[in-house]
């Protein structure tokens, strides 16, 4: 029997239009010092970018709860509604912080899935290990030493321990893991924000970037194995509760064991689209560019059910 197909291929390319369009408007609020005006122009565009698209979309990772988060809302359902059943992961503005001080690596990021294709994780922190498509999947292990870890990776990519770059968020809660990698051999570049990127960066060989290991945001790991899907890679995540208010967010999703390791496609699976468009220049995409005629975006396009990986960088008219 033929393969049914739920994504159009199409989708791939409108996926980019919502990026371009919430990267053009968090880009206009670059540097302006105001994150919040930065991340609500960005969810602006979004939402309506995406209520053009023909499908009938339920938000799964959003920019928060409905009373917390007036737009993109976990449960939103957006689109014409007269498409097929989609599950969106979404973070228009990937780097509020780094937007509003003008720093690199700003993204406008979505991934799109059939139904059930993306783990409706709550909105706290996740104990994270990714490493690129060289690297076999039980190389690496939330469970493992820092040393072992480094080791593995180091020899699975021919390299001395020395040699392995790893990614991890400049943070006072990671200085324990900073010192151990480092007592590894291995160097460390340490990014203020933005862990999409730094997950993603793994599968770039031309990032310089080896191991990605460190806490962040669930959503953004959920958004960031999507991407390793679609590219190749691998991420293993593990929720963190602080509180009681925190575990009471993962009951309302559905999470059951608490101490669970997610892996890759615990995270995301199925036919996943994944886009994202520069708001900021980074090591990945250039961030938006002004000239008096037009305004010009970089993006990357992937779907995971064809491997494909499409850069795109687009002329946008300036209409006076
Ligand atoms: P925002 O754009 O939502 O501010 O997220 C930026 C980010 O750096 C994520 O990439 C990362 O997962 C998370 O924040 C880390 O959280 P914290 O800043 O609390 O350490």
């Amino acid at each position: 029997m033929a393969e049914k197909i739920i994504l159009d291929r199409n989708l791939t390319i409108e996926a980019v239009r919502v990026t371009e369009a919430a990267a053009i408007a968090a880009a206009e609020t670059m540097g302006r010092g105001d994150e919040k005006v930065a991340d609500q122009a960005a969810v602006d565009a979004m939402r309506t970018a995406l209520n053009r698209l023909h499908m009938a979309g339920t938000v799964v990772i959003g920019e928060g709860e409905r009373d917390e988060a007036p737009m993109l809302f976990i449960g939103e359902e957006v689109g014409t509604g007269d498409g097929p059943k989609i599950d969106i992961a979404l973070d228009p503005l990937e780097g509020t912080t780094i937007t509003a001080k003008g720093m690199p690596n700003g993204l406008a990021v979505l991934a799109l899935s059939e139904h059930g294709g993306l783990l409706n994780a709550p909105d706290v922190y996740m104990d994270k290990i990714a490493a690129g498509p060289m690297v076999p999947v039980d190389a690496i292990d939330l469970d493992n030493s820092a040393e072992e870890n480094v080791n593995n990776v180091a020899a699975a990519l021919g390299k001395d321990a020395k040699d392995v770059v790893a990614c991890i968020l400049d943070r006072p809660r990671h200085g324990e893991l900073i010192a151990a990698v480092r007592e590894a051999g291995a160097r460390i570049v340490l990014i203020g924000d933005g862990d999409v990127a730094g997950v993603m960066a793994t599968a770039m060989p031309e990032t310089g970037i080896d191991i990605y290991m460190g806490t962040g945001g669930a959503p953004e790991g959920v958004l960031a194995a999507a991407a390793l899907l679609c590219i190749g890679g691998n991420i293993q995540g593990r929720l963190l509760f602080r509180n009681d208010d925190e575990r009471g967010r993962a009951a309302k999703v559905g999470v059951q064991d608490l101490n669970r390791k997610y892996a890759i496609t615990d995270l995301a699976s199925g036919d996943v689209i994944f886009a994202a468009t520069g708001v900021t220049d980074g090591n990945m995409l250039q961030g938006v560019r002004r000239t008096a005629r037009y305004l010009s975006t970089e993006s990357v396009a992937m779907r995971a059910r064809t491997g494909t990986v499409r850069w795109i960088r687009m002329q946008h008219p300036i209409v006076k």
